[in-house]
């Protein structure tokens, strides 16, 4: 048995290198998801019951970036957030649905509604029942909607996905913050190296580097490994955009605010939206409040851009094809971290 290495965000650096950038205003940090979607910012909220209703793909949308509704809801209601949303000037309304039951019906509702982007949301997208949703809705809808599809770990699946008739692949499998897949399963490949791996593709379809990236710096090693977008969940949780309660934790003077955040597979969610729970594959966390999104997401903009310099690029396409990677070792990682001496 031959055993491969693989790589993922905290393995690996970008090596600085020259640059004639006077000032980020220079970097386009933009990307398309086809020729009719271009998006200021890289970044996709994930459709999530914890992270992306209406609200927030209003605030993504404001902030150049993209939000996909999630599906745990009635057909009425999701399609309602679509169109509340979509009454928005320039938003561009993106929606989950599943794979099986009534993901049709869903899916044609919202397209009715107003959604132009639908995300294919499973678990293992690299399935037969996934070639039959996409073929099915590439044949039922108008051709103009763009289907984003997923999730894969591999070349394999994402050519498979893609040859089906998906636009966009989201690409990571067990990597998230709140994922438990790996440890239930067994199954899985390093984020990073999904990106590596998915980037050799001779396909059009765009990757999108999903889970797991918890900084700005992630979001570029993400990005100059061949990722168009990356969609994340941690980073926005907890923010005023995000759906769910406050709830007030810790005694008297240590209180503090915080929101829930949960995987969609964890025991928690299933509970609520499906009444039973089979291989709980996601935990449930609580995270403290964070204010705006649009604070979080300026920072991400600001990191982005500043990564870009450092490697003397101007924009995502030319960071992609003068990167280099370096491994970086455990003392490495230590030294990357701040490390400021404690007493
Ligand atoms: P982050 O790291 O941004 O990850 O919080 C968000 C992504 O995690 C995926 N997701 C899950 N994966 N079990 C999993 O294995 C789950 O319960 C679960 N819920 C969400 C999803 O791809 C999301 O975008």
């Amino acid at each position: 048995m031959q055993f491969r290495e693989t790589l993922t965000y905290d393995d690996v650096l970008l090596v600085p290198q020259y640059s004639n950038i006077e000032s980020r205003k220079e970097v386009e940090i933009g990307s398309e998801l086809n020729d009719k979607f271009y998006f200021n910012l890289p970044v996709i909220s994930s459709p999530m019951d914890t992270i992306t209703e209406a609200e927030m793909a209003i605030a993504m949308c404001a902030a150049g970036g993209l939000g996909v509704i999630h599906r745990y809801n009635s057909i009425k209601k999701q399609c309602d957030m679509v169109s509340r949303a979509w009454d928005e000037s320039d938003f561009i309304a993106a929606a989950a649905v599943g794979i099986t039951d009534d993901f049709l019906k869903r899916a044609v509702s919202l397209a009715t509604s107003g959604a132009k982007i639908l995300c294919l949301d499973v678990a293992h997208g690299h399935h037969i029942l996934m070639e039959r949703a996409i073929k099915t809705l590439r044949d039922k809808l108008d051709s103009s909607i763009h289907i984003m599809a997923g999730n894969v770990a591999t070349l394999e699946g994402f050519n498979d996905l893609s040859d089906w008739g998906a636009d966009s692949v989201r690409c990571n499998i067990g990597g998230g913050s709140i994922c438990s897949t790996r440890i239930q399963t067994g199954h899985g490949v390093p984020g990073l190296q999904t990106i590596l791996d998915c980037a050799q593709s001779d396909r059009s379809a765009k990757i999108i580097a999903d889970g797991g990236i918890r900084s700005s710096g992630d979001i570029v090693k993400a990005l100059a490994a061949g990722a168009d977008f990356v969609m994340v969940g941690s980073l926005l949780a907890g923010t005023d955009e995000t759906p769910g309660e406050i709830v007030t934790t810790g005694a008297h003077h240590l209180q503090n605010q915080r929101k829930v955040y949960r995987g969609m597979a964890s025991k928690d969610a299933q509970m609520e939206w499906r009444g039973r729970s089979s291989s709980n594959e996601g935990v449930t966390t609580y995270v403290d409040c964070k204010g705006p999104v649009a604070n979080i997401l300026k920072d991400l903009k600001n990191g982005i851009a500043s990564g870009l310099s450092y490697s003397g690029c101007r924009s995502i396409c030319e960071l992609q094809s003068k990167t280099t990677f370096i491994r970086q070792t455990g003392a490495g990682l230590n030294e990357s971290k701040t490390h400021i001496l404690r007493k």
